[in-house]
């Protein structure tokens, strides 16, 4: 079951085109990812809002605590390239190996990152286990009644 981009219900949806090359980025950042611990690997691919793609992957450590999640990785690098604007994010994560074989939605943490920099009823995330197959949904949707920003001005 896959959500067609026509209902998504925010102020800017992707177009397909977009939806295709943020899931390749995605896929083909998974590759890079380090985690010899867990074995599962997570690859992220942002759009910003000015058109370029930043991509991320989860970075493990043998402390464990340090870990960094693929979507943050992504996230981190934008900000600490001054870029702070953002349309949406591709994720694809599964256990080792080329198969995608679960939706990974972004965890609580990265969810709440999210929230910092975007526009809870704009920011799409895609989650995909294929080009084909994949679900979209706003942060809004993933974290209702967000914390953010806009609470302490
Ligand atoms: N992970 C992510 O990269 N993103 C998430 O949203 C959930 C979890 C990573 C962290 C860790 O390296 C591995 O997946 C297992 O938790």
């Amino acid at each position: 079951m896959w959500r067609e981009i026509e209902n998504i219900k925010c102020i800017n949806p992707l177009t397909q085109t977009e939806i295709q090359e943020l899931i390749g980025k995605a896929i083909e950042a998974r590759n890079k990812s380090y985690s010899p611990y867990s074995h599962y690997q997570v690859g992220a691919a942002m759009l910003a809002g000015d058109g370029q793609i930043i991509t991320g992957c989860n970075i493990e450590n043998a402390a464990y605590g340090p870990t960094n999640c693929a979507e943050r990785t992504a996230f981190f690098k934008a900000v600490s390239e001054g870029v702070r604007e953002f349309r949406a994010i591709a994720i694809v994560g599964s256990p080792e190996g080329d198969e995608l074989t679960q939706y990974a939605y972004p965890c609580g943490v990265c969810r709440q990152v999210m929230m910092e920099f975007c526009n809870p009823a704009d920011f799409q995330i895609i989650v995909a286990k294929s080009m084909e197959d994949y679900h979209i949904m706003t942060l809004g949707e993933l974290l209702p009644e967000g914390f953010g920003p806009e609470n302490l001005r």
